[in-house]
């Protein structure tokens, strides 16, 4: 039957209102939600639905369900090819089927679930970049039977339904994005701000302490005590210098690996100890050795160990130094030990000891600090991580 000129100016009216409405919710549901009422109103149907295509499974699965038995269609699913539906999602083509009973295709357990009797339908699919992502389904015409011209109707509709549906889908994924963006730039701004926390505690002040013995030293008139500041200038300088090498060594190769921590740790270890005729052994366990601990960890765990080697130098008059570290899926352990004169009772504290405790726990663990003869400063995530052998002077 041909359409009056009339009926289809109408029918194009109402199709550009339902694409407007489709098009103008970014929710997905949403989207869905309309594509089937808009599918009812547009071709005057009694029910309709929108069944999209489940990769992993490739079954077809009613997304949205409407009506009073709309509920028992959640847990309908169709294998690619039952049904009528299951037809179109495979062949890709349209069609209207006017005496459902008769068809071979129809799957009658869906009217049985819903109580309801299908007698006539247009099924056609809804395709995002030529591929066949679900079908949208018109059932009984509320007056009369379906014509091909709403087969047009409804197949133009599904391509408004698959734009949609393409930006809704977007949307969710770039809010993902711009989620996930946000919270990293979080974690960047706290690493920033640990980064410069340590660029203040280290190069900030070894460098504040070089300018002021040189100042001294440019003021003094003995020779001796020129010669004294000079020595510890060139000290600290060795200090600045290993602390911006591993510094720039961890920024610009990027995060290193448990490996790496333990190389730069004997690297260090043995380089800042040889000077002062200290013999230096370290033992390292790393179970995991190709993973990355992250710049943060890593930056931390180093700077322990440089502070307590720094202490050993400093004020220790030890001959040995024994450095163990361990990192495993039992969390993590540092050792270091020297044989030294230990810590003096009433010792004045300085930054080292408090900043060491502070990043223990910023990392997740705690320090302790035991004196026999000699110091131990040890640091671990968890009991399991401590060291085997306890620690006796
Ligand atoms: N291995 C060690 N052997 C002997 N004494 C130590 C050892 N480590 C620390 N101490 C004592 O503990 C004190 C506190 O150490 P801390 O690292 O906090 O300060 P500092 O080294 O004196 O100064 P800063 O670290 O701020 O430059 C030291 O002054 C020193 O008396
Ligand atoms: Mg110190």
């Amino acid at each position: 039957m041909q359409m009056t000129s009339d009926k289809k100016s109408k029918q194009l009216h109402v199709l550009m209102e339902m694409s407007a409405l489709i098009n103008s919710t970014l929710d997905p549901d949403q989207v869905r939600m309309r594509a089937i009422e808009s599918a009812m109103n547009l071709v005057d149907a009694e029910a309709a639905s929108l069944l999209m295509i489940d990769e992993s499974s490739n079954e077809l699965v009613f997304e949205v369900a409407v009506g009073k038995k709309g509920k028992n269609l959640n847990e309908v699913r169709l294998k690619k090819g039952d049904g009528i539906a299951g037809w179109v999602a495979e062949h890709g083509v349209a069609q209207l089927v006017l005496d459902t009973q008769s068809d071979a295709r129809f799957f009658s357990r869906i009217d049985e679930l819903c109580g309801f009797t299908t007698r006539d339908l247009i099924c056609v699919p809804v395709r995002s970049k030529e591929k066949i992502i679900g079908v949208l389904e018109a059932v009984n015409r509320k007056k009369g039977q379906f014509e091909s011209a709403d087969v047009d109707l409804l197949s133009t509709l599904a391509n408004q339904v698959a734009i949609a549906l393409e930006n809704a889908f977007l949307h969710k994924k770039n809010l993902a994005q711009l989620t996930e963006m946000v919270s990293a730039e979080k974690q960047h701004q706290s690493e920033k701000d640990l980064l410069l926390k340590d660029l203040h505690d280290g190069i900030g002040g070894i460098t504040a302490n070089i300018n002021i013995l040189s100042e001294l030293a440019l003021k003094g008139e003995s020779l001796a005590g020129m010669k004294k500041a000079l020595a510890v200038i060139a000290e600290l300088s060795r200090e600045g210098v290993a602390e911006i090498r591993s510094f720039m060594n961890g920024l610009e190769n990027g995060e290193g690996t448990w490996n790496d921590l333990a190389a730069e740790l004997r690297r260090h270890g043995s380089c800042i100890t040889e000077p002062h005729n200290i013999n230096f052994d370290i033992t390292t366990n790393v179970s995991n050795g190709d993973e990355k601990p992250g710049i943060f960890l890593y930056f931390m765990l180093f700077r322990i160990a440089r502070e307590a080697l720094t202490n050993i130098i400093k004020h220790s008059c030890a001959r040995n130094v024994e450095v163990d570290f361990t990192a495993g899926s039992n969390g993590i352990a540092l050792r270091v030990r020297d044989d030294g004169i230990g810590l003096k009772e009433g010792a004045v504290t300085g930054r080292g000891l408090a900043n060491m405790k502070a990043r223990a726990g910023e990392i997740g663990g705690w320090l302790t600090i035991t004196s026999g003869p000699g110091t131990c400063v040890q640091f671990s995530t968890s009991d399991s991580a401590a060291m085997s052998k306890e620690y006796s002077a």
